[in-house]
């Protein structure tokens, strides 16, 4: 499909999504983020893609929800048309993983579309912040509940409620971002990291992201259940016949998705 708003290649099993209106640092209006669930949604259902990275220009990954659109919408608009709902349902529909990679701001929307990935690779200049106490609004689609479960709720309440930004090094140090690298490093290092999903099984890839999302979802016993009862599950693949095999055999395993 083409789109406006984003660029999408795959390559080697990885879909690479790169977020492109740089004329206002990548701001999620509802083209953007239209056309970026639609995007995730093809990737997801492709047989060639094993991995997708999201990513945005050097300068940012995206400045927030476009403010612009917003500016002029009533509550009878947002509450209506349930503003935001719709991406965050769409994305966290998405089954194989997703990749943030990171370079310059990631804020409001931008912080907290990286959020909805499954891990977020930073690149040293990364600014991330949840600045909407600026506008006159708080965050919308995850920064005052997804941050809080990344960071804990004092730097969420400082970052909520100061709308100061973090550098990488602090969202490291936060437990928000997986690892920094250098930025000219940023999407060699999301497509290594992207690949050796890649090489994985993808039933087992695909169980594994259930299961640790289960946990910001469930109580600890009833998750540590759901984990049991899948990987219990997982003896009824021959990936875990093939896996197990080719360690007792000191060879590569070769994984078929079965
Ligand atoms: N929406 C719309 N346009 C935006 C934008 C946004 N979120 N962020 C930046 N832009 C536009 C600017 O208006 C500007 O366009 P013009 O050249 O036409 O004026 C262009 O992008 C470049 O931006 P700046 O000139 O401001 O660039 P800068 O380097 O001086 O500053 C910045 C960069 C600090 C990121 C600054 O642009 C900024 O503060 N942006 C807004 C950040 C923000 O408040 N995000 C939260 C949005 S609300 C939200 O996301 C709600 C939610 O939870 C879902």
């Amino acid at each position: 499909m083409a789109y406006e708003t984003i660029n999408v290649e795959v390559q080697d099993h990885v879909c690479l999504i790169k977020l492109n209106r740089p004329e206002a640092l990548n701001a999620l209006n509802s083209e953007l983020l239209t056309e970026l669930c639609a995007a995730l949604e093809e990737a997801d259902a492709s047989d060639k893609v094993r991995c997708i990275i999201l990513t945005g220009s050097e300068k940012a990954f995206a400045a927030g929800a476009d403010i612009k659109e917003m500016s002029e919408m009533s509550f009878v608009d947002v509450f209506t048309n349930n503003l935001f709902a719709d991406t965050n349902d769409r994305i966290a529909a998405i089954r194989k993983p997703i990749i943030a990679a990171v370079a310059g701001y990631a804020l409001g929307g931008g912080c907290e579309v990286a959020m909805m990935c499954d891990f977020i690779i930073a690149a040293d200049t990364a600014k991330f912040g949840q600045p909407e106490i600026n506008l006159g609004v708080i965050a919308g689609m995850g920064g005052s509940q997804r941050l809080t479960r990344f960071v804990g709720k004092s730097k969420s309440m400082d970052m909520n409620l100061t709308g100061r930004f973090m550098n990488a090094e602090e969202a490291e140090r936060a437990g928000l971002v997986s690892r920094v690298v250098p930025a000219k490093k940023l999407l060699d290092e999301a497509t290594a990291a992207a690949q050796k999903i890649a090489e994985k099984s993808l039933l087992t890839a695909m169980a594994a992201k259930e299961a640790v999302n289960r946990s910001y979802e469930l109580p600890l016993s009833e998750g540590m259940l759901f984990e049991r009862r899948v990987f219990h599950s997982m003896f009824a693949t021959e990936d875990q016949k093939e896996g197990m095999a080719a360690f007792l055999e000191k060879r590569e395993a070769q994984f078929r998705d079965k």
